[in-house]
């Protein structure tokens, strides 16, 4: 591995690292190509990153690939993805199955076109027994979408009698998140200079460290990801305690 991996200490790895993937349509057009180019190439980016994960031995990595408000993109850009969508899932499962990575899905699946819903499920269960690196892939996902929806079961089940409203607290609410079996972001990476969230895991991000990147996701690559672990690693994560706290608790007592 480079001399960047080398930096990192692999004891304190993040458990958990979300990427929102931007950046490809001015990737392309930068180059005088279609936007649908810059999707083309940020496959390759993914396929990189996934493998950087899990050498490393990252347990979960969640990637923003299309948003709920995306649909409202020009119809040819959707159709587009939808099927480099199908194709690359069709082409990387038995990648997946061979480096025992497990893909989940979360988002509206309701959405998606027939075809790609499809091959989506197989996807999921033809990886469902692998034990490696946990790869979500967010999908016709919106933050506000799943909030919504949350509530709207955990209103329903209260009016069925399954759960009692005074007994609601933070655990209840994440059993009803599409992320419920996923532990929280601990590393938000966002690519191609763009300093917001998106309607992404709004909930979940609450004390991630956010890292923003110029770099245009098809040019993010593993060394670029290990800057961001470094970085990430060099933080002081507060959750609200004062500095001294912290050092405090690190000393045997
Ligand atoms: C991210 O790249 C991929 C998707 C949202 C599907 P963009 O397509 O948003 O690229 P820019 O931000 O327009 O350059
Ligand atoms: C966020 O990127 C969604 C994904 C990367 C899938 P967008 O390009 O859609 O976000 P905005 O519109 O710049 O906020
Ligand atoms: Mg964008």
């Amino acid at each position: 591995m480079s001399s960047l991996a080398d930096q990192i200490d692999k004891s304190r790895l993040p458990q958990h690292i979300a990427i929102i993937m931007d950046g490809n349509g001015r990737w392309a057009e930068e180059k005088g190509q279609e936007r649908l180019y810059g999707h083309f190439h940020g496959v390759e980016s993914v396929r990189n990153i996934v493998e950087g994960c899990a050498e490393l031995g990252v347990g979960y990595l969640t990637l923003y690939a299309f948003s709920t408000e995306n649909w409202d993109r020009p119809q040819q850009e959707v159709d587009g993805l939808m099927s480099l969508l199908v194709e690359t899932i069709r082409k990387e499962v038995p990648i997946l199955n061979k480096n025992n990575i497990r893909l989940h899905v979360i988002g509206d699946m309701s959405m998606l076109p027939g075809y790609a819903y499809n091959e989506l499920q197989e996807a999921l269960e033809m990886t469902a027994k692998n034990t490696g690196l946990n790869l979500i892939m967010a999908l016709s996902y919106s933050s506000r979408w799943e909030l919504v929806n949350a509530v709207k079961t955990i209103g329903l089940d209260v009016q069925a009698g399954k759960i009692n409203p005074e007994m609601i607290d933070q655990h209840t609410l994440q059993r009803y998140l599409t992320t419920s079996n996923f532990p929280d972001p601990e590393l938000m990476i966002r690519t191609s200079g763009e300093y917001r969230i998106s309607n992404f895991l709004l909930y979940q991000l609450a004390y991630a460290e956010l890292y923003f990147t110029n770099t245009r996701w098809p040019d993010f690559r593993k060394e670029n990801l290990y800057e961001a672990i470094i970085d990430f690693q060099g933080r002081e994560r507060r959750f609200g305690k004062t500095g001294q706290q912290l050092q405090n608790e690190k000393q045997p007592v």
